[in-house]
């Protein structure tokens, strides 16, 4: 893959690291970042070492959400026309695992993309927020939509509101996030968590990341029929025999993923 400028893409194992890299502007994600992240998600989702793809930004900011200098001189038509935020959709359209590694500030659009990953884990330092109320604006990615069913009305109310932050200990007694760790430890502690996700099998992981979306997305009883004929079809998988197979016979299963 060629080398991108605003973006860190490493391989690790089976796992994708991306490191949104403008240091110097806290990672707002500007077009060419976005641009940036969606090439190295292509690439992820069709390589087939790839299992799970972690994302972080610096110990300083997740990202501190769109880049303000580039919204600024844009009118309704210019959105009309062109929506910007369409192709950050990408992150939340991606079918193998994704882990959000938040340190520092996660704003706006970056609590939204943090927000578009399965699972967030948070250092002790991290910051979330939805400021734009600040700059005249509304979130655009999800801070309203996302957040609310994460956090409740309320406390999605007042974020929105009054573009407060929450230190990353609300996050987790909120269920914003799923883990807190000492700053320097997240990212070693979230390649842990990547790691034993991506030993999994990989068609396996996929089915249970869209079974639990569907909770998002569907009643209650057509989200249970999803996930009854979901779980079914992992019984036409190799890798469903190997792990029964191999709990039975006290093994490890070795998946292959088929
Ligand atoms: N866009 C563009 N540039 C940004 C930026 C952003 N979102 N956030 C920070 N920067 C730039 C600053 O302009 C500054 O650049 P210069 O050195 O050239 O002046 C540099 O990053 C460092 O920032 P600060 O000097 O402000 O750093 P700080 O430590 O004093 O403050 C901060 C950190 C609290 C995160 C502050 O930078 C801040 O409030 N940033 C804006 C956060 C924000 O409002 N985000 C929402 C954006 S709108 C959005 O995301 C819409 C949506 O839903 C999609």
């Amino acid at each position: 893959m060629k080398k991108l400028d605003n973006i860190i893409y490493e391989k690790i194992k089976k796992v994708g690291v991306i490191t949104l890299n403008r240091p110097k502007y806290l990672n707002a994600l500007c077009d060419a970042l976005i641009r940036d992240l969606n090439e190295a998600l292509d690439d992820a989702e069709k390589d087939d070492n790839i299992n799970v793809v972690v994302l972080k930004g610096s110990e300083k900011s997740f990202a501190a959400g769109a880049d303000i200098s580039e919204m600024n001189n844009k009118d309704f038509v210019d959105l009309l026309k062109r929506d910007f935020i369409m192709p950050w959709e990408r992150l939340s359209k991606f079918k193998k695992p994704t882990i959000a590694a938040v340190s520092g500030y996660a704003l706006g659009g970056g609590c939204e993309i943090a927000m578009m990953c399965d699972i967030i884990v948070a250092a002790e330092n991290s910051r979330f927020g939805q400021p734009e109320i600040n700059l005249g604006t509304i979130p655009a990615a999800g801070g309203t939509q996302r957040l609310t069913r994460s956090v409740g009305k309320s406390k999605a109310m007042e974020m929105v509101l009054s573009g407060n932050m929450i230190t990353a200990h609300e996050a987790k007694e909120l269920g914003l996030v799923s883990s807190v760790f000492p700053t320097e430890i997240l990212i070693n502690k979230a390649l842990e968590l990547a790691n034993n996700i991506a030993s999994k099998s990989l068609p396996v992981l996929i089915m249970a990341k869209e079974a639990v979306n569907r909770a998002y997305q569907l009643s209650l009883e057509e989200g249970m029929k999803s996930e009854r004929r979901l779980f079914q079809s992992t019984f036409s998988l190799s890798d469903r025999k190997e792990g029964m197979k191999a709990f039975l016979e006290k093994r490890k299963a070795k998946f292959i993923n088929k």
